[in-house]
């Protein structure tokens, strides 16, 4: 009975995502393509000289990769709203997973000197491992990339008395309190000229926040401004 009433209350908030998400991609995706149509319009005129000539297309190249960072996510969040990732269900070592993101991350991460420390234990989990990827993946880069210049990340994996864990942990610009839940819905960023000048879309979370209702597993947050973020997924 009380299961019922939480998967009922999860589709009536599905919907409501769903719409809100078609309305939001129109404009996400309007923006890089009408700035990318601009400056293709001046270049074709013929007028434009070689010094312009390569700040356009270097914008250009930057808006078409925002579109594809941005559709790629889309991609993502609808095949885990198709529920089709039943499948691939298997065992996943969320350790050397994470020792893995760390790796991928380590180049973003030194460009922001901000230094990245893995720590736990070896512990598995039987689940979607691409979906874990990129739940452990969002953490870890918004950790970075909200982070100060000799920041700190910290990230923790391992078995506790309430179950698996993922710690995310940083030395960041923080999440204003009446904002905690809201960063979690789809296109919602903090501060959009921020989030804008680091190339987010705003899909980092609600990845997350899907791929934690896909494996039934809770996720904290507890963070404070100037100080950094704390996020825990327990599974
Ligand atoms: N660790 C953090 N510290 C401070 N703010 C954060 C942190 N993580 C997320 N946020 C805030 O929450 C917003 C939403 O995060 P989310 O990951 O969904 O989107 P994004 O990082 O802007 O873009 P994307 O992840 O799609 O590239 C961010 O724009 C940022 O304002
Ligand atoms: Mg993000």
């Amino acid at each position: 009975m009380g299961n019922d009433f939480i998967s009922r209350v999860e589709d009536e908030e599905i919907v409501k995502l769903r719409k809100e998400f078609s309305a939001n991609v129109s404009h996400e995706l309007k923006t890089p393509l009408t700035s990318i149509s601009g400056y293709a319009e001046i270049m074709k005129s013929g007028m434009v000289n070689r010094e312009d000539m390569i700040v356009f297309s270097e914008r250009i190249y930057k808006e078409a990769s925002r579109m594809i960072a941005l559709i790629d996510d889309i991609i993502k969040l609808s095949k885990l709203d198709e529920d089709s990732v039943e499948v691939e269900h298997e065992d996943v070592d969320l350790y050397e997973l994470a020792g893995d993101i760390v790796e991928r991350l380590a180049m973003s991460a030194r460009k922001r000197s901000v230094c990245v420390e893995l720590s736990g234990e070896p512990v598995v989990l039987y689940g979607v491992k691409q979906v874990l990827d990129e739940m452990i993946f969002n953490l870890c880069e918004n950790a970075i990339k909200y982070n100060v210049p000799g920041g700190k990340v910290k990230l923790w994996v391992g078995q506790t008395p309430e179950g698996v864990k993922i710690i995310v942990e940083d030395t960041g610009i923080g999440i204003p309190k009446d904002q905690q839940e809201r960063v979690f819905e789809r296109f919602y960023r903090v501060d959009k000229s921020h989030s804008r000048e680091t190339g987010g879309t705003g899909l980092g979370l609600s990845i997350v926040k899907h791929g934690a209702m896909l494996h039934h597993a809770q996720i904290k947050v507890d963070s404070e401004i100037g100080k950094g973020t704390k996020m825990e997924v327990i599974f």
